[in-house]
C-alpha cells in the first residue's frame, strides 16, 4: 500500500497537518451526527497489551461514533502473546482482520516494530515511558481550544517527568511552537530526562526545573499534573517516598493566575485533590472530551477519508 501512514511520534505529523487535524476535530465537535457513517464498514482493532481505561475506550468510542466496529484484546494475557508470539506476527496477523490498529505496549518502540511490518495503519497508544501521541493531540487540541493558540505560554509540567510517555510526548510536540516556556517541576529523582533537556538546549527553548510547585505557579499559563508512574519503578520503596510529593489544593492554587487551565491525562491518584475538580480552571475532564474528537479525526486521516 503506497499511502500507509502510522502515528508512532506527534512529530510524525507536520505543523501544518496538525493544524488540518485539529480543524477536522473541531468539525466534529461542531457536527457529530454528520460523521456517523464515515467509517461504516471499517474495523479497528486495539492491541492492548498493558492497562487501560480512557485511551482503548477513547479509540473504540471513536470508531463506534465514526460507524464502525472495533476487535482486540485489552489484557495480553488473553492473546497469543502469552504463547511467546512476537508483536510483529501479531500485526501481520491483524492486518489480515481489521483497517487499523491502536497499539498498547509496556516496552518502547514495540508499536514501532509493529508498524513496519503491518499493512494497515498502526497507531502508537503508549510506549513503555517513551511517547503516547494520542494523548499528546488531545492536550495540544485542548490548549488550542482553551487558549485560541498554540504559542506564547509557559507550561508548568509537574509530578513524574522521568517515566511520564504524555510528558515527554508533549515536550517534543511543542518544541516546534513560537514562545513557549517550559517549567519542570519533578523531584530531583523524577526529573525530565537528559535527552529531553538537551533537546531544548540545542533549540534555545527557554526551560527552568524546579521542585516547589507554589514558587513557580503565579509564572504558569497551563499546569500540568501527572500521576507519579508505579508501575515503572524498580522498588516499592522509592515509589511509597515520592508519591505524595504534589499534591494541588486549594491552598496551592491560590497563587495561580486567574485563567491557568489545569491538565492532566488521567488517571488521576491523589496529585489532584478532588476538591479541585470544581474549579472553573480544571480541564481535565474537558480534556477527555477533545480526546475522542482528535482520535475520530485521526482515524478518518490515516484511513485517506475525507
Ligand atoms: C497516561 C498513560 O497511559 O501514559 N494515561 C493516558 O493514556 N491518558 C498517563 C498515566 O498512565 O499516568
Amino acid at each position: 500500500m503506497n499511502n500507509l501512514r502510522h502515528m508512532m511520534n506527534p512529530l510524525d505529523f507536520s505543523v501544518e497537518e496538525l493544524e488540518t487535524l485539529f480543524d477536522l476535530a473541531g468539525e466534529i465537535e461542531r457536527d457529530m451526527p454528520g460523521y456517523a457513517h464515515k467509517c461504516d464498514g471499517k474495523i479497528l482493532a486495539t492491541c492492548f497489551y498493558e492497562p487501560s481505561t480512557r485511551t482503548r475506550l477513547s479509540f473504540e468510542t471513536a470508531m463506534l461514533r465514526l460507524g464502525g466496529k472495533c476487535m482486540g484484546f485489552a489484557d495480553a494475557s488473553n492473546s497469543s502473546a502469552a504463547k511467546g508470539e512476537s508483536v510483529a506476527d501479531t500485526i501481520r496477523v491483524i492486518s489480515c482482520f481489521a483497517d487499523i490498529c491502536a497499539m498498547r505496549h509496556p516496552k518502547e518502540g514495540a508499536p514501532m516494530v509493529a508498524a513496519s511490518r503491518s499493512s494497515i495503519p498502526v497507531i502508537n497508544a503508549g510506549d513503555g515511558g517513551h511517547q503516547h501521541p494520542t494523548q499528546t493531540l488531545t492536550d495540544l487540541l485542548t490548549i488550542r481550544s482553551l487558549y485560541g493558540k498554540l504559542s506564547d505560554f509557559t507550561i508548568g509540567l509537574c509530578g513524574d517527568l522521568k517515566f511520564g510517555r504524555t510528558v515527554h510526548s508533549l515536550i517534543n510536540a511543542l518544541s516546534r511552537y513560537e514562545g513557549i516556556r517550559f517549567i519542570f517541576i519533578s523531584p530531583k529523582e523524577l526529573k525530565v530526562p537528559d535527552y529531553i533537556t538537551e533537546m531544548l538546549r540545542q533549540k534555545n527553548i527557554p526551560y527552568e526545573e524546579v521542585i516547589k510547585l507554589e514558587e513557580v505557579m503565579p509564572q504558569l499559563d497551563f499546569l500540568y499534573m501527572t500521576r507519579v508512574q508505579k508501575e515503572r519503578f524498580f522498588n516499592e520503596e522509592d515509589y511509597i517516598r515520592l508519591r505524595n510529593f504534589y499534591i494541588l489544593d486549594k491552598e496551592k492554587m491560590a497563587f495561580a493566575k486567574e485563567k491557568m487551565y489545569i491538565l492532566h491525562p488521567l488517571p488521576r491518584v491523589n496529585e489532584i485533590s478532588v476538591e479541585i475538580d470544581d474549579d472553573p480552571r480544571a480541564a481535565y475532564f474537558k480534556q477527555v472530551q477533545y480526546g475522542l474528537y482528535v482520535r475520530m479525526a485521526l482515524i478518518l486521516t490515516l484511513l485517506g477519508i475525507e
